[in-house]
């Protein structure tokens, strides 16, 4: 397989399905208080992109059977879990949660940090996309860290155009992350998104300069670095299968957008309201 450079109808498919996973961030900030579960979050989330977007929410099932999949009464997917892929509509990682965390029935806490990762469907597209949320008030050291990540996919998303190399933009986020004293987490990365979820290249959040895939006019990627408090090691949940924690324990943060690379620089096909690019 090799990069899908996108055609102006194409990008136009991105566009759309990128807006439409920005809306949903946009959306879901006022239902995030103390007491309301990732579950509730994952219903709310699932009822806009199925209802109101008409759109379908990439991750259920993703890694099982091709969606659509039949629901149950109450929305939730009929095969049974641990046989298909992952079960909800968005990905909900709180505190040491790295990525893929599921949303379950525990209420959220005053202080708890957490990553809402979301990717909608739309006429065959996707955009994916994901932010972090804080429930009441975040700790000088959790906003810290939240920051420092969003900043790192920031200065990333600037080095976007023709020629710039994926090895430079991911030295430079490990750069500035690891100068605040924080790790990248190595094993899961961005990656090339279109019509199909995951495509080439990988996008590293960790390189070394002057290597790797230069970018080109039409492709689109996304960068999701995800930022450890502690050390970068993180462990798979064996018994669920998706949930990824660091190993110390210690906080995690992520941010993502996808990409355009245009003639000239970067359309960020994600961004929401409160951003300025
Ligand atoms: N949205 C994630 C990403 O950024 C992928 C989640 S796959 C899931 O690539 F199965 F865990 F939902
Ligand atoms: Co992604
Ligand atoms: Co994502």
């Amino acid at each position: 397989m090799s990069i899908i450079l996108k055609t102006p109808e194409q990008i136009e498919g991105m566009r759309v399905a990128g807006r439409l996973a920005a809306e949903v961030l946009e959306m879901i900030g006022q239902h995030v208080k103390k007491g309301v579960t990732t579950e509730e979050l994952n219903r709310i989330c699932h009822e806009h992109i199925v209802k109101v977007q008409a759109g379908y929410p990439a991750t259920l099932n993703y890694g099982g059977q091709p969606y659509p999949m039949p629901l149950d009464d109450e929305g939730n997917p009929t095969v049974p879990f641990g046989e298909g892929g992952f079960t909800k509509s968005i990905c909900t990682s709180v505190n040491d949660v790295v990525c893929h965390g599921i949303p379950n029935k525990k209420p959220l806490k005053n202080g708890d940090i957490f990553n809402l990762d979301v990717t909608v469907i739309k006429d065959g597209f996707h955009g994916d996309t994901s932010k972090m949320f804080v429930v009441g008030e975040a700790t000088p050291q959790a906003k810290k860290l939240m920051q420092v990540t969003q900043e790192s996919l920031y200065l990333a998303i600037d080095m976007v155009k023709p020629g710039a190399r994926l090895g430079d933009i991911g030295y430079a986020i490990q750069k500035y992350v690891e100068r605040q004293g924080y790790s990248v987490v190595r094993e899961y990365c961005g990656h090339g998104i279109g019509e199909v979820f995951h495509e080439e290249p990988q996008v590293t959040h960790y390189g070394r300069p002057g290597t790797g895939v230069e970018l080109q006019e039409g492709m689109t990627f996304t960068i999701e670095p995800m930022v450890n408090f502690g050390k970068r090691n993180v462990k798979l949940n064996k018994k669920d299968g998706w949930t990824v924690t660091t190993k110390d324990r210690s906080l995690s943060a992520q941010w993502e957008h996808t990409l355009l690379c245009t003639a000239n620089g970067v359309e960020v096909l994600t961004k929401r309201q409160e951003e300025s690019f």
